[in-house]
C-alpha cells in the first residue's frame, strides 16, 4: 500500500475485537498532520476499540496502522507509546496513591534517559495546565475530576507522541472543567499537535475538530465538516447517538 509520510495517522480496513468476535469491522480513516478529527458514536459502538487498536491493546485482525507513513499495527504497545501515539484513556486511569508528578512521568519512562527533554515536557505541560504545578506534589486521589483529567493529558503529553488519542475527555466533569479541557486542546492544535478525539458530546468535538466521523454498530457510517454541520446535521448525529 502507498504511504503517506504527510498523514499523520491512516487506518485502513481495520477489523479488531477481542476473542473471536471483530467489534470494529472495516474502519478507514485519517488524520492530515495538525488535523483533529472526532469519533462519535453511541455507546457501545466501538470508539475505544478503535483507540486500543492503535496503542496495540487490541489485538487487530486485519487492515493497516500508519503514523506518518510507518506502519505500527505489527508494533507491541510499549514501542507505539514511545513517540508514535498516546492514550489519555477512557476514565483516565491515573495511579491515584501516587502524586500528579509521578503519574506524569509515567508517560516519560521511555525518554528517562534523555533529562532535558523530560524537563522540557514536563515544563510545557504546566504551562498548559498550571494549577498542576502547584500540585505536583499532592496524591492524585486528592484531585477533583477535572484535575485528574488533566493529568491524563498531561501524561499522554510526556511521552511526545506524534498523534494523541483522546477518550471521552469531557466525561463526567463540570462545565468549567470540559472548558479548561476544550481550551487545553485547542492550544495543543496550536501547537501542531494532530489528534483523535472520541466523545460523545458533539458541542465539544465542533469546537475542537475539522472533521466528524460518525461510528454506529464496529463502522464509521458517515463523515461530516463542523463548519457546515448546521442544525440538520447536528440533528443526524443525535439520531446515531440514539
Ligand atoms: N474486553 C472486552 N471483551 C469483550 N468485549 C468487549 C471488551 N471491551 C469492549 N467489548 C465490547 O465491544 C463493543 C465495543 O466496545 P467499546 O468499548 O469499543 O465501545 P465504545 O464505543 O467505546 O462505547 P462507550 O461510548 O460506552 O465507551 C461493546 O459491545 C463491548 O461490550
Ligand atoms: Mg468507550
Amino acid at each position: 500500500m502507498k504511504t503517506e509520510p504527510n498523514q499523520a495517522l491512516r487506518i485502513s480496513s481495520l477489523f479488531a475485537g477481542y476473542g473471536r468476535f471483530d467489534v470494529v469491522r472495516d474502519i478507514s480513516l485519517r488524520i492530515e498532520e495538525g488535523e483533529a478529527v472526532a469519533l462519535l458514536g453511541p455507546n457501545g459502538a466501538g470508539k475505544t476499540t478503535v483507540l486500543r487498536a492503535i496503542m496495540g491493546l487490541v489485538k487487530h485482525r486485519r487492515g493497516t496502522i500508519q503514523v506518518f507513513g510507518t506502519e505500527i499495527s505489527a508494533l507491541p504497545t510499549h514501542r507505539i507509546a514511545s513517540g508514535y501515539a498516546a492514550i489519555a484513556p477512557e476514565g483516565r486511569r491515573l495511579f491515584l496513591d501516587q502524586s500528579v508528578e509521578d503519574n506524569l512521568m509515567l508517560g516519560a519512562l521511555h525518554l528517562r534517559r534523555d533529562k532535558a527533554r523530560v524537563q522540557a515536557l514536563i515544563e510545557s505541560v504546566y504551562e498548559l495546565f498550571p494549577v498542576l504545578l502547584d500540585y505536583r506534589r499532592r496524591r492524585s486521589a486528592f484531585l477533583s475530576g477535572g484535575e485528574q483529567q488533566m493529568v491524563a493529558i498531561g501524561r499522554m503529553l510526556m511521552s511526545d507522541p506524534q498523534v494523541l488519542l483522546l477518550d471521552e475527555p469531557s466525561v463526567a466533569l463540570s462545565p468549567v472543567a470540559v472548558d479548561i479541557v476544550v481550551k487545553a486542546l485547542l492550544e495543543l492544535r496550536k501547537r501542531g499537535a494532530s489528534l483523535l478525539l472520541v466523545e460523545q458530546r458533539i458541542d465539544v468535538a465542533v469546537r475542537i475538530c475539522d472533521r466528524l466521523y460518525i461510528m454506529t454498530h464496529g463502522e464509521i457510517v458517515d463523515e461530516m465538516n463542523p463548519d457546515t454541520i448546521g442544525h440538520e446535521g447536528i440533528g443526524m448525529i443525535n439520531k446515531y447517538l440514539g
